[in-house]
Parts: C-alpha cells; structure tokens; sequence
C-alpha cells in the first residue's frame, strides 16, 4: 500500500515543494491551504505521477480540520506523515509597534492551528505506527533571538518544545516527531510578513544565497523516509551565507 503524506501549506514554499518531492517518492498526497485554485493547480501538476486528494482548509479553524480529516477517502488512510508546515511571520517592526491582531494571527495559525491538525491526525498516525512521523517546521527564530522577532520566535519556540514533549508521549506508538527549524529561505514568507511588498522581499535575498524551498523539501522527505527506528529530534538549517552576530548593547550617547 501507499505511503499517504498530509501536508499543511502546501500552495506555497517549503509546502508545495514538499509535495513535489514525495511525489517523486512516488507518496500518495493530501494537499491543503487556503488558496483553492493553487491546490488544484498542483494536484493538475502531481495526479498523473500519483493519487492526490485536496482540501481547502484553514488551520486555524478546529471543526474544519477535523472535517477534513474525517473527510479522507479510503485510499488516503491512515496517513503516514503528517507536514505541520502552515505557518507565518507578521509584522516586522519592534513589539511596542505592532498591531495585536498580527500577534494573535501569527499564535492562531503557527501554535493553534499546527496543534488543531495535530490532534486531528493523531490516532491515524497511531494507527499506521512504526515508521509514521510528524514533521514540524519550527525556525531558527524559536532559537535564537533577534530584533522584530516578538511573537514569531516565540511561536517556534513552542513548536520546538511541543515537538519534544509529543516525543515523550508517543513512545511506544512508533510515530516519530521532528522540528526541522531553516534559517533564511526564499519563499513568499517575507512577502507575506511585508502584507505584499514585493521590492522588501526581493532586498532581504538579494546579493547572498538563501536557502530554496526545494532544499528544505529534501530534508522533509528525509526525515520522513529514515528506517523506522530512527527520530531526528531537531534539525536546524542555515544557508553557508547566514550566522549569528554580536550581543547589541545600548550605550550612553
Ligand atoms: N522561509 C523562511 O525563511 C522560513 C524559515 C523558517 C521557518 N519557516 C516556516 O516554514 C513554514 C512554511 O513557510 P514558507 O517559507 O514556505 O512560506 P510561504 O511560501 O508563505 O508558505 C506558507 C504556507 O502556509 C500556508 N498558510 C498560512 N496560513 C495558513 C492558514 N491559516 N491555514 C492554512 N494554511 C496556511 C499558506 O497557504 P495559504 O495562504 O494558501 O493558506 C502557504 O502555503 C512556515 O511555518 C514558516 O514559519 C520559513
């Protein structure tokens, strides 16, 4: 039988990469997000390699996801690995700037919205057992702090912690979980954390060498297609180009 992947985000970056990437692995896909006519545009690109299933879905929506869940067909049962990949920045300026409603869309879909498909998804993993996985992408931002990074890093944090406290729960289950945790990635993540602005996002990458949405597909499939006995707890990913920099420290003038 088919190995089925879910994957959340799939109309974008890392997501629809990834799809692509099982495809070629020649996994059965579940492909959701929010932007119907990306999905079907990729299930037109992915159906003719293998079985595909779209559902348009919001994350952040509890009901809906379980529908969708309860939804799958027969043949997209019980999926294999779960992708918590739907996920966004807002607001890049200082906490004391930021509207309240970017902290609480950032906490609904990077925290709420990865538990609520989580939980939803649970018992099928359980179900398939050895070698199921549930693959997180948290950030280097859940790490490391930086300026502008508020509400963001700390959404990650929890993802990376929530990552950690699952695997001690599902011992026993067989279903592995991973943060896999990419530094600077060119995707539409900075076009979205700009609301739309297109020449920000074209000056965040210009001149160095981000990371591609295909090179974190490639670790997401690896994970998941590891033996079954093997759990990469934390992968975190930069570019060669990105590192850490120095302490900043306020002065007298
Ligand atoms: N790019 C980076 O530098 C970077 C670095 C570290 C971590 N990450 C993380 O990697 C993940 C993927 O980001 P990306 O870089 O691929 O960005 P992206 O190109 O903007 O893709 C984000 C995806 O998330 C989906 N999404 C957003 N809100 C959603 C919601 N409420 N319900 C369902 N789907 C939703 C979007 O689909 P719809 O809009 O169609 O719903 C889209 O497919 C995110 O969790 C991000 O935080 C990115």
């Amino acid at each position: 039988m088919s190995k089925v992947v879910f994957i959340t985000g799939a109309t974008s970056g890392f997501g629809r990469a990834a799809a692509r990437r099982f495809a070629q692995g020649g996994w059965s896909l579940v492909l959701t997000g929010r932007r119907t006519e990306r999905l079907e545009a990729l299930r037109d690109e992915l159906a003719a390699q293998v079985p595909v299933h779209i559902a348009t879905l919001d994350v952040r929506d509890a009901a809906a996801v379980q529908a969708a869940v309860d939804a799958l067909p027969a043949d997209f049962r019980p999926v294999t690995s779960l992708i918590n990949n739907a996920g966004l920045a807002l607001a890049p300026v200082p906490a004391q700037k930021v509207a309240l409603q970017d902290w609480h869309t950032m906490i609904d879909t990077n925290v709420t919205g990865l538990v609520n498909v989580t939980h939803a998804l649970l018992p099928q993993l359980i179900e398939t057992g050895a070698g199921a996985s549930i693959v997180n992408l948290g950030s280097v931002a859940g790490q490391w702090p930086y300026p502008g990074g508020h509400v963001y890093g700390a959404s990650k944090a929890f993802v990376q912690q929530f990552t950690y406290n699952l695997r001690c729960d599902l011992l026993s289950t067989g279903v592995r979980v991973t943060d896999i945790a990419p530094g600077m990635a060119e995707t539409e993540f900075t076009l979205v954390r700009t609301k739309g602005d297109q020449a920000a996002s074209d000056k965040l990458y210009r001149g160095t060498t981000p990371l591609s949405a295909e090179d974190i597909a490639e670790q997401i499939f690896y994970v998941a297609t590891l033996p079954a006995h093997i759990n990469i707890n934390r992968l975190e990913i930069m570019p060669t180009r990105q590192a850490w920099s120095a302490f900043a420290v306020d002065r007298d003038a």
